[in-house]
């Protein structure tokens, strides 16, 4: 069923998704209390469950997944270090700089394939103070992306992901995951969370994107991690009171949106086919593995984005000839159709 405010088609993101009726119902059932002096109990059930379920001993309800990724760098590092991360990272393009300005961090960007970095990659960015003669900054932090956004929503395999951790061990550095659709990855790959962030310290999930949740990401880790996290979430303004009535959301996110990404998944593989065979698209269908699809356009994008706004379609082009399509919760199979058919209409 379509549960979306408006009849357009709306492509732009999976973070437009809108309450449920059934999710806006547990939300006003919800048990509430004041976060800030810990007595909220659905902040606490979510903040378990989710750490339960990473297989890591803690976690903290936040206000954004960038919100989550500045704590969790800030708990990571000391002014002078340095972050390795892909070229596209989200915490490196997207985040207002907040490395810099929060962490007072250097960023070392490693230029990978669809977001995805190397075990080999990372070991040759990591640059140490030690030994440098004060010459370099302090590598330690690495942080990967799962699925990486600008990668095309593209899943790491679990041997290089795996891999990627122990270097950074190797090295004395911190891993942590930017998990904004860490549930996608799971869902495409079939590996559980907990195994797949079994050797990370620290990951970020965000429940506002794919999961449909109206605001909110929890960061988990060790609790020595988490009880410095949450100091930074004070000094931040993240410190929040009734927000069980948020949680709530997150926790019907979590019994029912998980399983049905599969869905997204499936209508994202249709529309990628579909633009694949029309002369004014290309999509390399290998990386279509998520819910996001990118697609060469054989003209001008922003004009390709115009004619399918005016037809009641939206989407963001995110190059001059490249746009880019993600399908959420509220993108039906008769959506799906209808976007064939317009396609076929202004581009066939
Ligand atoms: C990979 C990734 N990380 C983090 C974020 C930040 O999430 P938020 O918009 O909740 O701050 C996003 C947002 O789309 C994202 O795509």
């Amino acid at each position: 069923m379509r549960e979306y405010s408006s009849d357009r088609i709306d492509f732009r993101s999976d973070t437009v998704t809108q309450p449920t009726a059934a999710m806006r119902e547990a939300m006003h059932r919800a048990s509430v209390g004041d976060d800030v002096l810990g007595d909220d109990p659905t902040v606490i059930e979510l903040q378990d469950r989710v750490a339960a379920m990473f297989g890591k001993e803690a976690g903290l309800f936040v206000a954004s997944g960038t919100m989550s990724n500045a704590i969790a760098l800030r708990t990571h590092t000391v002014p002078g270090d340095e972050i390795v991360c892909d070229k596209t990272a989200h915490i490196y393009r997207y985040e207002g700089g907040g490395y810099a300005a929060l962490c007072g961090a250097s960023i070392a960007l490693v230029d990978s394939e669809s977001g995805l970095m190397t075990p080999a990659q990372v070991r040759s960015a990591v640059r140490k103070a030690e030994g440098s003669g004060s010459h370099y900054p302090n590598g330690s932090l690495v942080c990967v992306e799962n699925t990486s956004n600008l990668g095309g929503g593209s899943c790491y395999e679990q041997e290089t992901f795996d891999e990627i951790a122990k270097v950074a061990k190797s090295l004395g550095c911190a891993t942590h995951i930017d998990g904004a659709r860490i549930f996608n990855a799971a869902i495409a790959t079939g590996v559980d969370v907990s195994r797949m962030c079994e050797h990370y310290d620290s990951v970020s999930i965000c429940f506002s994107k794919g999961l449909g949740a109206p605001v909110g990401s929890v960061l988990v880790g060790s609790s020595a991690f988490i009880a410095r996290a949450h100091r930074w979430r004070k000094m931040f303004g993240g410190g929040w009171r009734q927000a069980g009535l948020l949680a709530a959301a997150c926790l019907h996110a979590l019994d029912n949106h998980v399983e049905r990404l599969i869905d997204d998944h499936h209508r994202a593989q249709r529309i990628a086919k579909m633009l694949n065979d029309l002369p004014m698209f290309t999509v390399d269908l290998s990386t279509v593995q998520t819910n996001m699809i990118y697609a060469e356009t054989n003209g001008p994008a922003s004009e390709v984005v115009e004619k399918y706004a005016r037809h009641g379609v939206d989407m963001f082009d995110l190059s001059a000839n490249r746009i880019r399509v993600v399908v959420h919760l509220h993108i039906t199979d008769e959506d799906v159709d209808r976007f064939e058919a317009i396609s076929h209409e202004l581009f066939g």
